[in-house]
């Protein structure tokens, strides 16, 4: 069986076509644009998120099918947490996507807090109040586009994170549902009792009527219109795109861990069908709901790793392509004293301070762009030590961590990372982690699996620590000494 699968992110979008041993057989990918309208803005327009799907799909069945009719099912796998408001009519955006980095409600989520709603969004939804999350974003849509509000509130308007869109689109405004692991991201969802908090749309002020139905990760989920695709292509998978790589590392059982590195990074750990509170400031969150039986995570998220070497070459220049990084760094052992903390949107966990920038700090006139190169690499590297830490702290202390995501492909971050964690990291042969997740789940629905697989599967590369206690504490000390300096300009 063959099984189509898409993966929305935030910086392109990818669709494979995956058969039942795992093979990707064909593959389309296109970039996506990235909008900048003010400072602290990100957006995206859903239409090209929209047309880059169906180019993208096209482009993986023309390389590996001759007739669509042997595609089994669709997965999707997306960005979370990323809004689009959209006419129920015409199935029509009334503006961009405002994509996760997006910090414009920072000022808004700051007088939420000062209310003091932090802790019921935690005990509810897991999250914390910050512009990551969707309510704050929709509510600013439906503020500041000239007659949302009303139109939502006479139910002609419809809400929805990517997977969400997607799928409207996909059924011809049929099916307007989600999934619960976005649902879960929105800072709207009772992850405990599986539904819309009421109390939570009141306090961010939305009409419920604008939300989707939350369904399971896995099933007879909708039906795309025969137009795209040429027959009525059946969905059998939702996800958002880090519980997706969770269960494609096979980290489907309590206590396994999984980092992926793409355009941000998101260290996740599963905690089996305890929804563990974090004392530190992390997030709790669904990590998968299959017949309505629920597995949680706790997740670490930094905003800023992918995106962060797309800035040394788009912006600073001082490389041509991301594959000049690793060259680069192997000439070094270390950055010599210079740091970057890349809070370009802001600190993410456990920090949360959406209003911090980027620091580059240590330079002397000795520095070059090696050493910039090697502490933007290593930032990332530090920030999920600092979790993983955290984690550990809190009872849970991963014994392995399976890593994936474009990043990952350089071998020097991968030993670096186990030098810092002081464990080994396990690097699978297939990189495509987030698609192979949602493959899983649609595999599953159509009983080609019975249960998701455990562990890490075929060839993979292990990288052990190797670097001595005294170099990894001088190493972290002169990381929180940066970071300190930068948490200090939070204007
Ligand atoms: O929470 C945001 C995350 O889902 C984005 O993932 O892969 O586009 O960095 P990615």
């Amino acid at each position: 069986m063959l099984f189509l699968t898409i993966d929305q992110g935030t910086t392109s979008t990818r669709a494979l076509v995956i058969d039942s041993n795992e093979n990707t057989l064909g593959l389309g990918q296109q970039a996506i644009v990235q909008h900048y309208p003010n400072n602290g803005w990100v957006e995206h327009d859903p239409e090209q998120i929209w047309q880059s799907t169906l180019d993208s799909c096209q482009l993986a069945i023309a390389s590996a099918v001759d007739d669509v009719s042997q595609l089994a099912a669709l997965a999707i796998t997306n960005q979370r947490e990323t809004v689009v408001l959209w006419d129920r009519q015409t199935g029509k955006p009334v503006y961009n996507a405002i994509v996760w980095q997006d910090r414009r409600t920072d000022d808004y989520c700051d007088a939420l807090k000062a209310q003091g709603h932090e802790s019921y969004i935690q005990s509810t939804t897991g999250l914390l109040l910050d512009p990551y999350f969707s309510a704050s974003k929709i509510n600013w849509l439906l503020d500041n586009i000239e007659g949302a509000r009303e139109r939502a509130e006479a139910g002609e308007l419809a809400v929805g994170t990517i997977d969400c869109f997607l799928v409207w689109r996909l059924t011809n405004g049929q099916s307007h549902i989600t999934d619960a692991t976005n649902a879960s991201r929105t800072s709207l969802f009772d992850i405990h009792q599986q539904c819309w908090d009421e109390k939570l749309l009141d306090i961010f002020n939305i009409p419920e009527a604008i939300l989707p139905t939350v369904v399971d990760n896995s099933g007879a989920l909708a039906v795309c219109d025969q137009q795209h695709f040429g027959l009525p292509l059946a969905i059998k998978a939702m996800i958002g795109d880090q519980q997706s790589a969770l269960i494609g590392q096979g980290c489907v059982e309590t206590g396994l861990a999984k980092s992926t590195f793409g355009t941000g990074s998101f260290l996740m750990l599963n905690t089996g069908d305890v929804a563990a509170i974090s004392e530190h400031r992390m997030l709790t969150t669904v990590a998968f709901r299959l017949s309505g039986q629920l597995s949680f995570a706790i997740e670490g998220s930094l905003f800023c790793a992918g995106s962060t070497m797309d800035w040394l070459r788009d912006k600073l220049q001082i490389i041509d392509h991301i594959g000049d990084i690793e060259p680069l760094v192997k000439k070094r052992s270390d950055s010599r004293g210079v740091y970057l903390v890349p809070a370009f949107t802001g600190l993410g966990a456990p920090y949360w301070q959406p209003k911090v920038n980027a620091a580059l700090v240590g330079m002397t006139l000795d520095s070059d762009r090696a050493d910039v190169v090697t502490a933007a690499l290593q930032s990332v590297v530090y920030q999920t030590q600092e979790l993983l830490m955290l984690m550990a702290e809190e009872g849970v202390a991963p014994q392995l961590l399976a890593v994936d995501g474009g990043m990952v492909a350089n071998s020097w971050m991968c030993q670096f990372l186990s030098d810092m964690l002081a464990i080994p990291v396990v690097r699978p042969r297939q990189l495509e982690a987030t698609a192979l997740g949602a493959a899983r789940l649609a595999m599953l629905a159509c009983g080609v699996i019975e249960a998701l697989p455990v562990g890490g599967r075929g060839e993979a590369r292990s990288f052990d620590a190797t670097m001595s206690d005294s170099q990894r504490q001088h190493n972290l000390q002169g990381w929180q000494r940066a970071l300190i300096a930068a948490r200090s300009m939070d204007p």
